[in-house]
């Protein structure tokens, strides 16, 4: 029986299929997160856990001691002449020096690990940080603040305003929103308000009051924390139109034609110490009635374009927890 000589030693593992299986495993995961985090992740990590770990173990088979499958060599081509043997790779003048049998980690070994080490700790550099910002932000409970929108006393009982505010003052003008407001007066003893999300049900323009918008009659508002609260007074007698792609809206946010697949979204509210106190937004299918008269189809916050209610809501992924 003769030794394997030095230029038979394969240092790399055979083929596989397991990073197939991880790489697929991975994709599921992230596919899950969109479509259905419950159900498909956990799938997705399975696959993930299971091949990755098979790879692992494929890939350290040799360092472990395990025997390895050898590989042919290629065969095929013009045969050479079988007179005059071929040199075998350890003789000759190109022929790597015989390691030292007493070195336990010869020096090809030691750069073929650092190599894959070096290799390993570059990605992980560069996937960890985009995949953390990729997956973190849906499961970080980003929600949505309290925001003060000053004294009730401003809201003038039936008149509707066209309320601008922050909704996180330190972010500056990219948190800048603005609402529809109406006091509808006392109901059961509680006061009532509408508030309106001017973020069309289409794609998110900002829709307009169809009527006049009293501009002269502007009033802003300084609260602490750096909260400033514009209000205008307007006459939406006509509803709300969208500039973008024509949707229109009735008084009480109402799909009443173009794109747009169901009514305005709407904001809760609470009052705090004789201030309204803007809440969570949520979306409508419809609204029935009128003020605080209304009865509101409500749903969770949706993206724009999405149905919520009807057969037509199974064609959108879950959306995640936000
Ligand atoms: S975004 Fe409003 S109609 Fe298209």
């Amino acid at each position: 029986m003769t030794e394997p000589q030095h230029g038979d030693r394969r240092h790399s593992p055979g083929p596989s299929l397991y990073p197939i299986g991880f790489a697929a495993g991975v994709a599921c995961i992230l596919v899950g997160l969109i479509i259905n985090p419950m159900v498909i992740v956990p799938i997705g990590v399975v696959i993930a856990v299971v091949c990755g770990f098979l790879w692992a173990r494929d890939a350290t088979k040799e360092f472990r001691g395990e025997p390895v499958a050898a590989i042919e060599p290629e065969r095929g081509g013009p045969r050479e002449s079988t007179d005059a043997p071929a040199i075998p790779p350890d003789r000759g003048e190109a022929a790597m020096p015989e390691p030292d049998p007493g070195e336990r980690f010869p020096r090809n070994r030691f750069l073929e690990g650092a190599t894959l080490g070096f290799g390993a700790v570059i990605g992980g550099l560069v996937t960890v940080p985009a995949v953390g910002f990729m997956i973190v932000p849906a499961f970080k409970g980003q929600g949505y603040p309290k925001v003060d929108l000053g004294p009730l006393d401003n809201f003038t009982p039936g008149q509707w305003f066209v309320t601008k505010f922050f909704m996180h003052p330190e972010a500056g003008e990219v948190s800048h929103r603005t609402a529809y407001i109406r006091n509808n007066g006392q109901l059961n003893g509680k006061p009532s308000f509408t508030i309106i999300s001017n973020r069309c049900a289409h794609l998110g323009c900002p829709v307009q009051p169809n009527g006049p918008v009293q501009d002269n009659q502007k009033k802003d508002i300084n609260l602490p924390k750096g909260q400033r609260i514009t209000m205008i007074p307007a006459i939406p007698a006509g509803g709300y139109g969208c500039p973008c792609h024509g949707g229109q809206y009735d008084v009480e946010g109402n799909r009443v034609s173009g794109p747009p697949v169901r009514a305005l979204d709407r904001y809760d509210f609470a009052i705090v110490d004789g201030h309204l106190i803007l809440g969570t937004p949520y979306s409508v299918s419809h609204v029935k009635g009128e003020g605080k008269d209304a009865l509101i189809y409500k749903y969770k916050l949706t993206g724009p374009g999405e149905h919520v209610d009807g057969w037509e809501q199974i064609l959108y992924p879950l959306q995640p927890p936000h």
